[in-house]
């Protein structure tokens, strides 16, 4: 962390990977971590801000929203944005590094390359949404080798997202860790998102419904319910909001995002897609047998 002659926090911000990786050959005699966002910040961010500064000596933070990881343009324009607000919270963190790069700047005209971990991109969300996953693997893929951090930050709340980038990781050699970190939820259990912003009052109250029903799904699971029992008790669940557009509801071995069947014996998590409007919300919550854990 860097001070200036007022005590105040101080961050960097850099547009280009040249600049970013000239700073960056001054810190490698410590930890570099790095917490890939896209911007619009909130409390989930900042846990793995947090986590990041605990554990690495410097924290290099980015921020890019991705076009190649939306499938709408749509989509892509509506993403929130607020960069002053950003650094600031950035800054407030203890983030040393900003990496802000211009859309041309992370990808020429020309790049004809992709990452992509072709089976476990094609599940769930996969499903639901062609050539996302291809999309977070490359941009990824490109920062783990522009920063070349020592750790790497990333949320449980985007469960598969997580898992595809410890398996990109572990097949091709990047010689990073990866930390994964629990999901920060609103006061009643809205996971938080940038996406939250454009629910309307009435979506915003019943979206509720996915915490309530992994909640109570947990309690179940630790009651003996089979992976079907889960499945269904969500699903009703979730079905009961009428403003709820359930897009999937998928419950799967935490460590292969396999589908579970029957009698549970390892922890699951349960993976929600749903619509509310034309915000898409997903949630996930890892569910366990044992009533001990
Ligand atoms: P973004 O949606 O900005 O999320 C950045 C990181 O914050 C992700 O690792 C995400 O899982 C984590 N996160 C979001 N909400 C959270 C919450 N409520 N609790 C804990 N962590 C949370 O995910 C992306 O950006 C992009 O796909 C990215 C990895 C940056 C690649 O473009």
């Amino acid at each position: 962390m860097q001070h200036n002659g007022i005590g105040e926090l101080q961050v960097q911000i850099f547009e280009s990977r040249s600049a970013l990786r000239d700073y960056l050959s001054t810190r490698r005699d410590g930890r570099v971590a790095l917490v890939p966002t896209m911007g619009f910040l909130h409390a989930g961010h900042m846990a793995l801000v947090a986590a990041a500064r605990a554990r690495g000596d410097t924290v290099v933070a980015s921020l890019f929203v991705n076009p190649t990881q939306f499938g709408e343009a749509a989509d892509l324009a509506a993403y929130p944005r607020d960069e002053t607000r950003d650094m600031a919270m950035f800054r407030q963190g203890g983030v040393d590094a900003v990496f802000m790069p211009p859309v041309d700047e992370m990808y020429a005209p020309d790049a004809e390359t992709v990452v992509e971990v072709t089976e476990l991109s094609k599940v769930l969300t996969g499903a639901v949404r062609p050539g996302h996953f291809r999309g977070v693997t490359t941009v990824v893929a490109k920062l783990f080798n522009i920063v070349q951090p020592d750790l790497a930050f990333f949320g449980e709340k985007d469960f598969q997202q997580l898992q595809v980038i410890r398996r990109m990781v572990k097949d091709l050699d990047f010689p990073v860790e990866i930390v994964g970190v629990p999901t920060v939820r609103e006061a009643d259990g809205l996971a938080m998102s940038s996406r939250n912003v454009r629910l309307g009052a009435e979506d915003r109250a019943a979206a509720v419904v996915l915490s309530r029903a992994l909640f109570a799904a947990a309690e179940r699971c630790r009651d003996g319910a089979s992976a079907e029992e889960l499945q269904e008790f969500i699903t009703k669940t979730i079905a009961a909001e009428p403003r709820a557009d359930i897009m999937g509801v998928d419950l799967c071995d935490a460590e292969t995002l396999e589908p579970a069947t029957g009698e549970i014996t390892r922890p699951v998590v349960a993976l929600l897609a749903v619509a509310f409007g034309d915000v898409l919300l997903i949630d996930q919550h890892v569910l366990n047998p044992d009533a001990g854990a």
